[in-house]
């Protein structure tokens, strides 16, 4: 097993495709020293009382010219709530919105997290399956009529329309525009996660149904954000953006004295003149990553699996051979230190499905191509009849 070298002792390589983090040689720590420093001689005694309820006044304002740049649309800072992570407004959401044993209609392979969340607050899960357009309506459409049809009262429907996690699929505009048109039909609130805002390595991203609904549809939709994808998940910074009366029915579970005022400042005020700069330096270091990737995945898995190519967001979502043993790969990855997310950790129904995702943000770049190569090892080993019989592919997998 490959090795590295620290203060005379040493340490196994670990390839870690395993969970959605940033670059950390992005991570600005000097900026934010800088910043620190900056914002606490101007405000630090502010930090002797608790925080206001709905967050720190500027990183809310910060979030909302955020969310204007992205989906032109204004929404008044009063509608923005800082949260510790966007888990905690998932947390947030499903405590207000659903009660122990309500529905909640997810994506059929969704959020890990958000899963967790769901089952252990005691909601039943739906999953509405996918193509590479994202969540089908007709069947989210068909899922409701059943629903209603079984006296199942829904909570909400939770939908990752950009950058899928775990697919990478992006929604486009008609289709949020179907969905959105389902959700007011079964009178159902709409919570959308864009935990990937910002990460994006190419195109336009379509606009948000939150600011495709506000005008005429107001109460329909949440919308999550995150500071962790674009920044790191360490700094625990979140947010949704509701209406006065869907956030004020979400505020009503957030007990917590409010969300740190330390970390909330100290980003704002990095944030207020270097979001877009910044964003746009991760992005470029975490698209070259998935292009090192594709070319090893290419070169390694071409013709025994297929991978989705997604235009941004941090991961590929590789479709295993047919009757491949899902727990055989995760034995041989495990003995080779190659970190992975199962796919039945995203299956809304907890099955063993033969996918697993991969993700390129954190990884050192030099350590994808080993990487890759090890990960290849570990899935033909697992292989219906063994490595002999693995195809060569010439062409990458759609
Ligand atoms: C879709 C999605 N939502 C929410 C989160 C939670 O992120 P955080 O709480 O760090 O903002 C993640 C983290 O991976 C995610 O992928």
């Amino acid at each position: 097993m490959a090795s590295a070298a620290i203060s005379g002792t040493t340490t196994p390589t670990v390839y870690d495709f395993g969970s959605g983090k940033p670059d950390p040689r992005t991570f600005p720590s000097e900026a934010l020293g800088q910043a620190a420093q900056r914002v606490l001689l101007r405000e630090g005694p502010s930090l002797a009382s608790y925080p206001e309820a709905r967050g720190y006044v500027p990183l809310r304002e910060l979030s909302a010219l955020r969310f204007e740049r992205n989906h032109a649309l204004r929404v008044p800072v009063g509608d923005v709530v800082t949260t510790n992570g966007s888990m905690q407004a998932i947390i947030l959401a499903t405590q207000a919105l659903s009660r122990p044993g309500d529905t909640v209609v997810v994506e059929e392979y969704c959020y890990s997290g958000t899963l967790g969340v769901l089952r252990q607050l005691g909601a039943q899960l739906e999953g509405v399956p996918l193509d590479d357009d994202g969540m089908r309506p007709e069947l989210l459409d068909a899922t409701l009529d059943r629903l209603k049809r079984e006296e199942r009262r829904v909570g909400f429907v939770y939908s990752i329309a950009t950058h899928q996690n775990p697919t990478g699929t992006i929604m486009p505009l008609e289709r949020r525009r179907q969905v959105l048109e389902i959700c007011r039909r079964h009178d159902v609130i709409l919570v959308e996660d864009d935990c990937y805002a910002d990460v994006v390595f190419e195109g336009e991203m379509p606009r948000s149904m939150y600011a495709m609904a506000a005008g005429s549809d107001p109460d329909r939709v949440i919308y999550i954000g995150s500071f962790s994808k674009i920044l790191g998940p360490g700094v625990r910074l979140g947010y949704f953006i509701a209406s006065e009366s869907l956030s004020a029915r979400l505020m009503a579970y957030k007990r917590d004295g409010g969300t740190s005022g330390l970390s909330s400042m100290i980003v704002a005020e990095y944030m207020k003149d270097q979001l877009w700069a910044h964003a746009a330096e991760v992005c470029d270091v975490v698209r070259s990553k998935r292009d090192t990737l594709f070319a090893a995945l290419n070169r390694e898995l071409g013709g025994l699996v297929d991978w989705t190519h997604p235009h941004g967001g941090l991961f590929t979502w590789l479709k295993l051979p047919e009757g491949v043993d899902t727990k055989a790969i995760a034995a041989l990855a495990k003995e080779r230190n190659v970190l992975y997310a199962t796919g039945r950790s995203f299956d809304a129904a907890d099955r063993d499905v033969p996918y697993l995702r991969l993700a390129f943000g954190y990884i050192a770049d030099d350590l994808i191509d080993p990487g890759v190569e090890l990960l290849g090892q570990c899935i033909e080993g697992a292989a219906p009849g063994g490595p002999t019989q693995r195809q060569h592919a010439t062409t990458a997998a759609a």
